[in-house]
């Protein structure tokens, strides 16, 4: 799929979720205004060579069309919905139990962010696996070659059940240890899911928030396939433009461990506000799978290798959307919700 297809279909999407006659006006500016992605291919078809000049011509007068009556209907659905909620509160009682046409509604922008991210994983041969919320201390600590004294449990404190040895899991990274255990390598999953910690809760930080686990492992996988990997992943998701940064990090089931930076694409990279000026915005943590940790699984280190990374859906969802505020998504606000 091209660029402009792959543009119109995005825009089709925000057209069927959209909430307000406003962003539809702002859609219709995006394709069909002055600047617009339809606009420009029209404009441009004189400088083509001719035989090409009918093929693209035909192309963009079809999306013109296409998107002059996704947007009308869209704005009509919205103008009915909203006629049909005045006349329910005039007149008592005389509404059904739900007021016709339902509203489409869509999922909160944290769920479309994820679904975004899962999308793109299995699109490079990766399968989505999910695991328990409420685990035990092997599982989220021991088999992840933390052991009971590390210091490194201080910073994952979380909740504990009282009077056995269950707690709510501080990351998805326990659930490379379900996965293997499961099955034999080579293997490729993500896992989505919800976390926890015992923190307070402010802009940047919530006791519940959601993580986005990687693991590949196989016979021959090298750091050059993680990076290879992310560098698909990012690319797709924040454009072909973005670049990549591995820091050093620790984490104590990889080893080497690192921390991914992609260049700033508010800025593209110049410095401003939300990169604090560097130019680069943190994303993940990753690494090559710890040979403690394939023993705790009864892998073979010497056999296999792999990596794995992790991510937040919440800061992923802050970045793209411009959201400065963490809280905003678990607060059911309908007037922020409508926005995605
Ligand atoms: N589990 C780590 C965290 O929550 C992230 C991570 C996952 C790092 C996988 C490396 C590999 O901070």
């Amino acid at each position: 799929m091209d660029n402009l297809e792959a543009k119109a279909k995005e825009l089709k999407e925000k057209i069927a979720y959209a909430g307000s006659i406003e962003t539809l006006e702002q859609i219709r500016i995006e394709t069909l205004g002055r600047n617009g992605i339809v606009t420009e291919v029209l404009r441009g078809l004189s400088a083509l060579p001719i035989e090409e000049r009918k093929t693209a011509g035909e192309r963009a007068n079809r999306l013109k069309k296409e998107f002059e009556e996704l947007i009308g209907a869209r704005i009509q659905e919205l103008k009915s919905r909203f006629i049909s909620r005045a006349l329910a509160s005039e007149k008592d009682d005389i509404s059904p139990a739900f007021a016709f046409p339902f509203d489409r509604g869509h999922g909160n922008p944290l769920r479309q962010t994820l679904l975004e991210i899962t999308e793109i994983f299995k699109s490079l041969g990766f399968s989505v696996v999910e695991g328990p919320e409420i685990e035990t201390d092997w599982y989220n600590f021991e088999a992840l070659n933390i052991p009971k004294d590390h210091p490194a449990r201080d910073i994952q404190d979380t909740f504990y059940l009282e009077g056995s040895d269950k707690l709510l899991r501080t990351h998805t990274s326990p659930v490379q240890i379900h996965v293997m255990e499961k099955q034999k390598p080579p293997l490729r999953v993500i896992v989505p899911g919800r976390v926890y910690r015992n923190e307070a809760t402010d802009s940047s930080h919530s006791a519940i928030f959601h993580q986005v686990e990687g693991l590949a492992v196989g016979e021959n996988i090298t750091f050059a396939d993680l990076k290879g990997t992310l560098t698909l992943f990012v690319q797709k998701l924040f454009g072909k433009n973005t670049k990549l940064r591995f820091r050093p990090s620790y984490f104590q089931f990889t080893e080497p461990s690192g921390e991914l930076d992609v260049s700033c694409f508010i800025c593209g990279g110049k410095g401003c506000r939300v990169c604090k000026n560097s130019g680069w915005l943190e994303m993940l943590g990753c690494g090559m799978v710890h040979p403690n940790v394939f023993k705790a699984v009864k892998y073979d280190p010497l056999i296999y290798s792999g990596y794995a990374f992790g991510l937040g859906v919440e800061r992923f969802a802050m970045l793209m959307y411009g959201i400065d505020d963490m809280r905003l998504f678990y607060e059911n606000n309908l007037r922020f919700l409508r926005q995605f």
